[in-house]
């Protein structure tokens, strides 16, 4: 466990950044663990991190995908852990459905966002925010919550010691309990920079990089600034949570038709060749946001699209 205690705006950025990443394939790689990089990397992109979910059709997508599945899984009075709350998103969406939250970060100024960003009426429903890598969980006894959450892709952000923090997760819930996780999507990432890597790929430089990040899903630790993650396709966190024994009760899409729209309005670098960019903001009116609305539910929770958004949200019971 890293400490216990209790515990910035600017333009979002997808997270899922594997394109940007390929830009500074020269970058030294560094020595970093995955959890400094974390504490880094999220110490400083600060309040970015809150615009993520409300500055792109997709963001707020994937907030309303993440949070109707709150809703729909976990009971109101039950003891939820939120392991890499970040600035406290789904924090708000808990306690304004009746839960009690135990709130953890690697990321001290997370946690202050957090703190910053949840209403005072809620805060007695927080029982403590604590700075704990995801991956030592040790200062929770055995079964100490009804139900445990990491969204966002936490479990993306430590690499391979995706067990450990998976094996940590199962064992500070009660047994049968829920397990909601989400973590960045392979395919969804194809899909959405599918123009800017087919153009890497074509120079040799960047060859052998992106072949490694599509083979191994991996968009490795180089520098300081530059976004990294693992990346995972449906089977393969289906298979990790298999493994664990946790029995899978739903997969989706966190979004589908609207993943990748922002960058066709923020990426100059990917669609600086199509011509003029287009917000779908722009092409929204108060009809057509809940026409999307209602077409982006079903698609999300189409079988066939669990692959293609930016995250895949599962969600699943730990052994009994
Ligand atoms: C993309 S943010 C998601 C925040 C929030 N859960 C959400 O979905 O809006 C990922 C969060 O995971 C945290 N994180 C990354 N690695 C971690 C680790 N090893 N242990 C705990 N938290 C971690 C980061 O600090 C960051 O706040």
């Amino acid at each position: 466990m890293v400490m216990l205690s209790k515990c910035h705006r600017g333009t979002a950025a997808n997270h899922c950044r594997l394109v940007h990443m390929t830009r500074h394939h020269r970058s030294r790689p560094t020595h970093w663990t995955p959890q400094e990089w974390s504490r880094q990397y999220f110490d400083t992109y600060g309040e970015q991190e809150w615009e993520r979910l409300e500055h792109s059709a997709a963001g707020r997508t994937s907030f309303r995908q993440h949070a109707a599945l709150i809703r729909e899984y976990l009971a109101p009075g039950s003891h939820v852990l939120e392991a890499g709350a970040g600035p406290g998103r789904f924090t708000a969406v808990l306690l304004g459905h009746g839960v009690d939250v135990t709130v953890t970060d690697i990321s001290q100024e997370q946690l202050r966002l957090n703190e910053d960003h949840v209403s005072p009426s809620s805060h007695a429903r927080v029982r403590g925010r604590y700075q704990m890598d995801i991956c030592d969980l040790g200062a929770f006894p055995d079964e100490s919550f009804d139900a445990t959450l990491a969204l966002g892709g936490p479990l993306s952000y430590v690499f391979d010691a995706a067990d450990a923090a998976l094996g940590e997760l199962i064992r500070v819930t009660r047994k049968g309990g829920i397990l909601m996780l989400s973590v960045m999507s392979l395919f969804g990432a194809l899909r959405v920079y599918l123009p800017a890597i087919l153009l890497q790929l074509r120079t040799p430089e960047f060859r052998d990089r992106i072949s490694g990040i599509l083979e191994t899903g991996d968009i490795p630790i180089t520098d300081a600034a530059h976004h990294s993650c693992r990346m995972y396709t449906a089977d393969r966190l289906a298979a990790l949570l298999a493994a664990h024994g946790c029995t899978l009760l739903h997969m989706q899409a966190s979004n589908m038709l609207t993943a990748g729209e922002e960058l066709a309005t923020h990426d100059p670098h990917t669609y600086h060749r199509h011509g003029p960019r287009t917000s779908l903001d722009d092409l929204l009116t108060p009809g057509t946001v809940r026409l999307l609305e209602e077409y982006e539910d079903a698609a999300c929770r189409s079988a066939g699209s669990v692959d293609s958004g930016t995250h895949i949200i599962a969600v699943c019971t730990v052994p009994e």
